[in-house]
């Protein structure tokens, strides 16, 4: 049996007129904290979008980048199976809600993991044994703590957000719902629930979330979203009811089944449940809970920020749990200046842009092309005007013309370089600071700032071919030597090149790196400490540079257009 680890140890103490508790550090390489990412999970109302598969594709990028660093990391995804957003969808597709989130599950959500090339350690489901008993120890554990009460509910409800709504979330319908007042995200009427619930003491954390956030101002991230949940607590909290009693597709109340948790209040503890929270001491979960525990990042998207930076650490707070390090609200991909959303079917497949574009391509384009915290629209023609000057003219033409004169004038091995001059002295500088630039950057998820940096470096160094012209040097049997230092030169800027961007393009710079022979005098591109990057000269010279296949394929022309 489970025990529930309720106000084990110290318990969360932070009244205001005390010092808060900040958040845990991180411990970089070494340390026995692992850096733990999380995307939210997803509701299996329908099948993911690119909405969903960024944040997925940023997490990832983070979580490899964090392997990268030498740290151990515990990457985590799912779907989100309750409530009644999926029991309606279920409903209108004449299935159980269970086979729905089977079937969805089994044919979407996990399918578009392999789509976007994710990494994920876990991935936890609402509808698994191990949540639902967790779920339900936890909050027996706040009712014996006082936390919970019983109480009626008066007021709207957006099935959509699956969220109550204050009077000032919702606004006057248009057109079908003109003289209505429908929610400000789904512009669709909202339901008025009258219920007899059980609620959670969420008013009594206001205080104590504003004294986190000033002890932690890094604890919500991007600062516009610091500040939306800071004045939003300032407003002051209302105690929220956590539990339905008019349908039954959620896990039962423990001390009264007739009422099923809420879905947020069950949902947001995947976060706990997933890795052992609440489990015995001496048990695998327990072990992993000590490991993984707090969390480094949740990443969400701003649609769901207050969940996240309200409700959930005033959760963990009545538990007595430590907090996550920090929230990170990023934008909205948007269709026609609105959010693209499953609710209104505006949602484009990530397959649709990756069966054309390729999953690289795919991961590059949307963390360069809008900064992360920004809302951003996806254009066929902005997506295609990038791939073929940063990717295939940029990134991809360096690696094939450096194979192919190492090829054509050293057989293929890469030669030892001779004297460096400036120009090697330039970009050997360079390198070192790109390296510690973009790990700064991912550090604060400025994903768009790291790739940048990268793509700076890539374009000096085909400048430096262009100036250098090896193929007139080739030319010259007595500047043998200089061709060699130029070409050596170029390769192990491509090494670094590989390393850097990896996290965000796995399969390019894995083919890359094959490319460059560093695989066999090198080891496994992912286990290439970004740390180590700047340091020259790691290619050994007489490696094998072979000339792969195509890095980024020129694009045929869209098969219908529009797109
Ligand atoms: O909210 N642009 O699930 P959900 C960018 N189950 N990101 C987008 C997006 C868009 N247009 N649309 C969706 C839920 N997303 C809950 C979460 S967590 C404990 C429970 C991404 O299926 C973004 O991360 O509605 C957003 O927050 C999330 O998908 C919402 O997914
Ligand atoms: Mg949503």
């Amino acid at each position: 049996m489970r025990r529930h680890g309720w106000r084990a140890g110290r318990p969360y103490d932070c009244r205001v007129s005390e010092q808060p508790a900040p958040s845990a550090p991180r411990q970089s390489t070494g340390g026995t904290k692992a850096f733990y990412v999380t995307t939210p999970i997803y509701y299996v109302n329908d099948a993911p979008h690119i909405g969903h598969a960024y944040t997925t594709t940023a997490a990832d990028v983070l979580a490899r980048w964090h392997r990268q660093r030498g740290e151990d990391v515990w990457f985590l995804t799912g779907t989100d199976e309750h409530g009644q957003k999926v029991l309606r969808t279920a409903a209108a597709n004449d299935a159980a809600p269970q086979d729905w989130a089977d079937r969805l599950v089994a044919t979407a959500w996990l399918p578009v993991l392999e789509t976007i090339d994710a990494s994920n350690d876990d991935f936890i489901r609402t509808t698994e044994t191990r949540h639902t008993e967790r779920v339900q120890q936890f909050l027996t554990g706040l009712k014996d703590a006082g936390e919970i009460y019983e109480g009626e509910y008066e007021g709207p409800y957006c099935v959509g957000c699956e969220e109550f709504k204050l009077p000032g979330d919702l606004e006057d319908g248009t057109g079908d719902f003109a003289g209505q007042q429908v929610c400000r995200i789904h512009g669709r009427p909202v339901d008025l629930v009258s219920e007899t619930n059980w609620f959670f003491r969420l008013s009594e954390y206001a205080d104590r979330l504003l004294a986190h956030y000033e002890a932690n101002p890094t604890a919500v991230a991007p600062p516009s979203a610091y500040n939306e949940v800071v004045s939003f607590v300032r407003h002051g909290l209302q105690d929220l009811s956590i539990s339905r009693s008019t349908f039954d597709w959620g896990i039962p109340v423990p001390w009264d089944p007739a009422q099923v948790v809420y879905v947020w209040f069950d949902a947001l503890l995947n976060y706990y449940t997933a890795v052992g929270g609440g489990d015995e001491p001496g048990t695998p979960g327990a072990t992993q809970f000590a490991r993984v525990w707090p969390a480094d990042v949740h990443l969400v998207g701003k649609d769901i920020l207050r969940f996240h930076a309200v409700i959930w650490p005033a959760m963990l707070m009545a538990a007595g749990l430590p907090l996550p390090r920090q929230v990170f609200a990023h934008g909205w991909l948007l269709v026609g200046g609105e959010k693209m959303s499953k609710s209104k079917l505006t949602g484009i497949a990530p397959s649709q842009i990756i069966d054309h574009f390729g999953s690289d391509a795919f991961r590059y384009y949307f963390l360069r092309a809008i900064g992360f915290g920004s809302d951003g629209s996806f254009s066929w023609e902005d997506m295609s005007a990038r791939y073929t000057a940063e990717l295939a003219n940029g990134l991809g033409n360096l690696a094939s013309r450096a194979a192919a004169m190492v090829g054509r004038y050293f057989d293929g091995a890469l030669p030892a370089p001779g004297a460096y001059t400036d120009a090697e002295h330039a970009l050997q500088q360079t390198v070192a600071r790109v390296a510690r630039e973009a790990d700064d950057a991912v550090e604060v998820l400025d994903f768009q700032r790291a790739i940048v940096a990268v793509k700076a470096f890539v374009d000096e160094v085909n400048h430096y071919v262009t100036d250098q012209e090896p193929w007139v040097l080739a030319k010259h049997p007595e500047r043998r030597e200089r061709l060699a230092t130029v070409l050596y030169t170029i390769c192990e800027s491509l090494r670094a090149i590989a390393v850097l961007y990896h996290p965000v393009m796995p399969k390019a710079t894995t083919a890359l790196w094959d490319q460059l022979g560093a695989a066999t005098s090198l080891g496994r591109i992912s286990g290439q400490p970004v740390g180590e990057v700047g340091r020259w000269g790691q290619l050994p010279t007489g490696v094998p540079v072979t000339k792969g296949a195509v890095l980024f394929p020129r694009l045929e022309e869209p098969a219908e257009s529009g797109t």
